[in-house]
């Protein structure tokens, strides 16, 4: 490269660094300094995935016919497995082949979506605190990430109301995500049909991320977007295998809604990769044909560690109640420290990895979130560590 001009496009310095890429780096510096790091800082089930869908995988990986490139929009089989699961869960009609379109898990749809509806100055609306990926998918794409303020007084849910007029006259996309990561809050049919109204009356495609869907406690079933009233005009919806069936390094999710935005997005998908290996995509079924044994008793063990965890910080000061979904606390950091410094701190003085409130968005200053996705004997160790640092 000359000496003037950097290898990165203008467009990298827009982009920060990936979180969760800089938080292992962090983790992976303590180790090799011999520190005994327990991670809660990523929502990666510890549990391994069921047998049945390893078995399934072995299987097919086993038949050439799955070694050639695979469908551009997925196996019909898997289409249909998922239109199945849809109706059996919501009560919701997907056609298979107009209405799903499955992806490299759904971090791919996420990222990609932008390119297929936005043009460069356009806004997309993103929920701070939120997965970071909305507004990095958004500046990639060339457009504008309008944050939308996630707070305790707004019960985590996004005030619409009190998106400003120059953002909303550009917005194109806006993206919810319930049960939510980090906050771990939930959201009703009313808030989603609020929203569908709003963005049908402002032409705004609604995206909502659900992979943390199953993940649910003491009876509650979190709804889908597509339950709501009319959300098949303007809105689609992100699922994947990963949370639910401890799959998430096989990669495989879907998005599904609105029959013209997912061709749209089929479109762009096309051009971009080349689909799902195809003995994922077996597994996959194998997955979601089986039954909720598996994720009913994940669900008992979240529960559990959940509550020990909360149990832990109230203990020691905090007042929380358990989440009602997702595997995360998100919990203030106590006064006289900010998110990033308290994690530090943790990670330090106790070898506890935390994930800090403000890479999710400046409205996490001043909060963290705990994953439990670590083993029992690991989360039991890890709160005794912070019972001895008497925070
Ligand atoms: C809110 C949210 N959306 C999407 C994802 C990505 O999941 P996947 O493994 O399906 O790409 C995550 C993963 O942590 C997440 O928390």
């Amino acid at each position: 490269m000359s000496k003037t001009r950097t290898a990165a496009a203008e467009r990298m310095s827009r982009i920060p660094p990936y979180l969760f890429a800089e938080i292992d780096r962090k983790v992976q510096a303590k180790r090799a300094a011999g520190v005994d790091v327990i991670s809660l800082g990523v929502g990666d089930p510890d549990l391994p995935t069921p047998p049945r869908i390893v078995s399934a995988l072995q299987e097919a990986a086993a038949d050439p016919a799955n070694h050639r490139y695979p469908s551009y929009f997925g196996l019909r089989e898997l289409r249909l497995a998922i239109a199945e699961w849809y109706s059996t869960r919501f009560g919701v009609r997907l056609d298979p082949d107009s209405e799903v379109l499955p992806t490299l898990g759904s971090k791919d749809g996420i990222s990609h979506v932008p390119f297929a509806f936005v043009n460069p100055g356009d806004v997309v609306l993103a929920p701070s605190p939120g997965y970071p990926v909305y507004q990095t998918g958004a500046l990639m794409a060339d457009g504008e990430a309008h944050l939308m303020p996630l707070t305790p007084d707004n019960h985590w849910l996004p005030d619409l109301d009190a998106i400003p007029a120059d953002a909303l006259g550009r917005a194109r996309l806006m993206w919810l995500n319930y049960p939510n990561n980090p906050t771990a809050a939930v959201a009703e049919l009313e808030f989603f049909e609020r929203a569908v109204d709003f963005c049908r009356e402002h032409d705004i495609v609604l995206c909502h991320d659900a992979p943390y869907s199953e993940i649910a406690f003491d009876g509650y079933r979190p709804p889908s977007l597509l339950q709501a009233r009319g959300a098949r005009e303007v809105g689609l919806e992100f699922h994947s295998i990963s949370k639910t069936f401890n799959m998430t390094g096989w990669r495989l999710g879907w998005i599904c809604g609105n029959a013209e935005l997912i061709k749209i997005a089929g479109q762009l998908k096309t051009n971009i990769d080349s689909g799902i290996f195809q003995a994922v995509q077996w597994a996959a079924i194998e997955a979601l044909r089986g039954g909720e044994a598996e994720t009913e008793a994940a669900n008992e063990l979240y529960a559990r560690r959940l509550r020990k965890v909360v149990d832990t910080l109230n203990g020691l000061g905090w007042r929380l109640e358990p989440p009602r979904a997702t595997f995360y606390v998100w919990a203030p950091v106590p006064e006289g420290h900010d998110s990033i410094g308290f994690a530090s701190l943790i990670l330090d003085q106790a070898g506890v990895n935390i994930t800090p409130g403000v890479g999710f968005g400046p409205h996490g200053e001043g909060w963290f979130r705990l994953s439990v996705t670590a083993p029992d004997e690991r989360l039991d160790e890890a709160m005794e560590r912070l019972r001895r640092l008497k925070l």
